[in-house]
């Protein structure tokens, strides 16, 4: 027997990635995505999906760059908090202690303490349900020298199904 269930439970695990937004000079901000992945190798694009009452959503529409910035599984509490919290209310550079660096082809800062980043622009944004999907081409990617050499391994940040997050939605 197969029963109903909240679609998205089966879509987990997911990675868990630090999306910058905003000007370096202005006001930037990082929002936690975990809906976000390739759709296309050449060119380059990478889509994410934005909750239309976020903070990030109105930089993203605004600047039309953002930056996919790849935690490893340590930074996991600033994550969360980043996750937990809008960019409307708090400086979250300032609250995580993450450190503010200058991009190479966009204005959006990327996260030091990261592994790998991916700068993007804007290519195409599409309103879905509750989000809207920006695709972005990836117009610079660089990683630590280690990793991306094989040297050092990591563990990426990823999560489980967060039951509580959609235990409102679909009761089954
Ligand atoms: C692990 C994790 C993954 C998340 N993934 C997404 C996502 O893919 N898209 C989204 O819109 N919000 C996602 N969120 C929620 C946002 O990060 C959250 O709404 C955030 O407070 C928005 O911040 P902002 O208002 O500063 O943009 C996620 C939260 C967590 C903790």
């Amino acid at each position: 027997m197969k029963i109903e269930v909240e679609y998205l439970r089966f879509m987990w695990p997911m990675r868990h990635f630090l999306i910058t937004c905003g000007d370096i000079g202005g006001k930037s901000n990082i929002i936690a995505v975990s809906f976000c992945m390739p759709v296309s190798k050449e060119p380059p694009l990478i889509a994410c999906a934005i909750g239309k009452g976020a903070y990030s959503n109105k930089l993203i529409e605004a600047t039309k760059e953002f930056v996919v910035n790849v935690p490893a599984q340590e930074l996991k509490q600033k994550i969360y908090y980043c996750g937990f919290h809008s960019g409307y209310k708090v400086d979250k550079f300032k609250e995580t202690g993450l450190t503010p660096e200058p991009a190479r082809k966009v204005k959006v800062p990327v996260i030091e303490e990261c592994v790998a980043h991916m700068e993007c622009k804007v290519r195409q944004e599409i309103e879905t349900g509750d989000k809207n999907l920006f695709i972005g081409e990836v117009v610079e990617a660089y990683a630590d020298e280690d990793i991306a050499g094989g040297k050092k391994k990591v563990e990426y940040a990823k999560g489980d199904f967060p039951h509580k997050v959609y235990a409102a939605r679909f009761k089954g």
